[in-house]
């Protein structure tokens, strides 16, 4: 379970900080729920400046790094992991392009958000990436593997 390629991928979505203070919780999670995602793990947490370090380890030397986690541990987020076929490529479709400027209308930054600075969501970008957010955010105990009705439904 939660293996690349698989139709029980997983993957890190989190709601941002601003997501959180313009009430947009409800919006965000119905559109991984809508599409047919499942939700295998979910907590709101204020990230700290060394967790939200380590979440974007990978961005430690880019000129945005600092501001980029001042505003991640800024305020609460939401932490989620989101289960089903093609999870993380899917899940970042939802989303739309990193700089809402130019995310596509329908998708969640196209829609809800304007600049880059406060995109209200992240999304894992590969599988090594879900692999290491995941397990930065949640013990392996929260993450939840059960079965619904529409895992077995008629093929
Ligand atoms: S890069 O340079 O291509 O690796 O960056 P990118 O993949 O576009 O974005 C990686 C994350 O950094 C955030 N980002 C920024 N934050 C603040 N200011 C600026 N200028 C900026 N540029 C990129 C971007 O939102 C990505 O974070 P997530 O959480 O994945 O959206």
């Amino acid at each position: 379970t939660g293996v690349p390629g698989t139709d029980k991928e997983r993957t890190f979505i989190a709601i941002k900080p601003d997501g959180v203070q313009r009430g947009l919780i409800a919006a965000i999670i119905a559109r991984f729920e809508n599409k047919g995602f499942k939700l295998v793990a979910l907590k709101m947490l204020w990230p700290t400046k060394e967790k939200a370090e380590s979440h974007y380890a990978d961005l430690a030397t880019k000129p945005f790094f600092k501001g980029l986690v001042a505003y991640f541990s800024s305020g609460p987020i939401v932490a989620m992991v989101w289960e089903g076929k093609d999870a993380i490529k899917t899940g970042r479709v939802l989303l739309g392009a990193t700089n809402p400027a130019a995310a596509v209308p329908g998708t969640i930054r196209g829609d809800l958000a304007i600049s880059v600075g406060r995109n209200i969501c992240h999304g894992s970008d590969g599988p090594e990436s879900a692999v290491h957010e995941i397990a930065n955010w949640f013990a392996p105990e929260e993450v939840s593997d059960y079965p619904r009705s529409l895992d077995e439904w008629i093929v």
